[in-house]
């Protein structure tokens, strides 16, 4: 990853991690802090979809000890509740554990998961101005993950259907986006990765397949062909 970008994300940055249903967003998320608190950058995780102790558990897989982290002091995990969140609420909350905290990095597992009874789009792309001043004033890097609808293309190999899939305008209040998108090769469904923007990054625009083993995103080759992306 760090060669795809050129050495790594530009702190402050928020950057967009958009996949399908399984592509390994949550793993993704989980491995950037884990490099992080090795060493010793506290972390925090938003965590709006699955309950933390299953989150701790898949962690647990891959021989990342999450409980270890927090008692540490180096993991934080966040989890507001979203069926009464306003953004001001969430907001606080999440300024609240960076300061106390001093966290470099940052997970939202998803951002797809905020829109609610209490929160619009509008609300949604208002945090993200607001989240935005918050990340940038303490130097936080981000990664919010976001859940990309399956999208099938005439054009195998189009990139349109994904990126398309941030319709709430979140791609231009983002500094990066990362596309994880399954593809069908030798009757076996693939995974690619690719850069699609980084902000102030001479990153790489090949298309990588990568695979998520027990240690975590292991990046492969670029890929030579596409069948068919999704
Ligand atoms: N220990 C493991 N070893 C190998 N592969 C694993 C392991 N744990 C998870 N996976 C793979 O990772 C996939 C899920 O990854 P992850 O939960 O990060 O995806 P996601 O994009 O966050 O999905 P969702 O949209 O459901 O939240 C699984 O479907 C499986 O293929
Ligand atoms: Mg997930």
């Amino acid at each position: 990853m760090d060669e795809m970008l050129s050495g790594g994300f530009p702190e402050g940055h928020i950057v967009l991690l958009s996949g399908n249903t399984g592509t390994g967003k949550t793993t993704f998320g989980m491995q950037f802090l884990v490099e992080g608190m090795k060493r010793d950058e506290p972390a925090l995780f938003v965590n709006l979809e699955e309950p933390t102790p299953q989150v701790k558990k898949t962690a647990e897989a891959h021989n990342w000890d999450f409980e270890d982290y927090e008692k540490r002091g180096l993991l934080r995990f966040v989890t507001p509740n979203l069926v009464d969140t306003y953004p001001d609420r969430f907001l606080h909350k999440v300024k609240n554990a960076a300061d106390e905290t001093n966290a470099d990095r940052m997970v939202i597992d998803s951002v797809s998961s905020i829109p609610s009874a209490e929160m619009d789009v509008n609300d949604l792309r208002e945090l993200f101005v607001e989240l935005n001043s918050i990340l940038k004033a303490r130097g936080i890097t981000c990664i919010a993950t976001h859940l990309a609808r399956p999208m099938f293309s005439e054009n195998p190999s189009s990139i349109f259907g994904p990126t398309r899939a941030s319709n709430s305008r979140l791609s231009s209040l983002t500094d990066g986006i990362i596309l994880l998108r399954y593809i069908e090769k030798e009757n076996e469904i693939n995974k690619t990765i690719n850069v699609l923007k980084m902000r102030g990054s001479k990153h790489s625009k090949k298309i990588r397949e990568f695979d998520i083993t027990e240690e975590g995103v292991e990046i492969g080759e670029s890929l030579a062909k596409i069948n068919r992306a999704t």
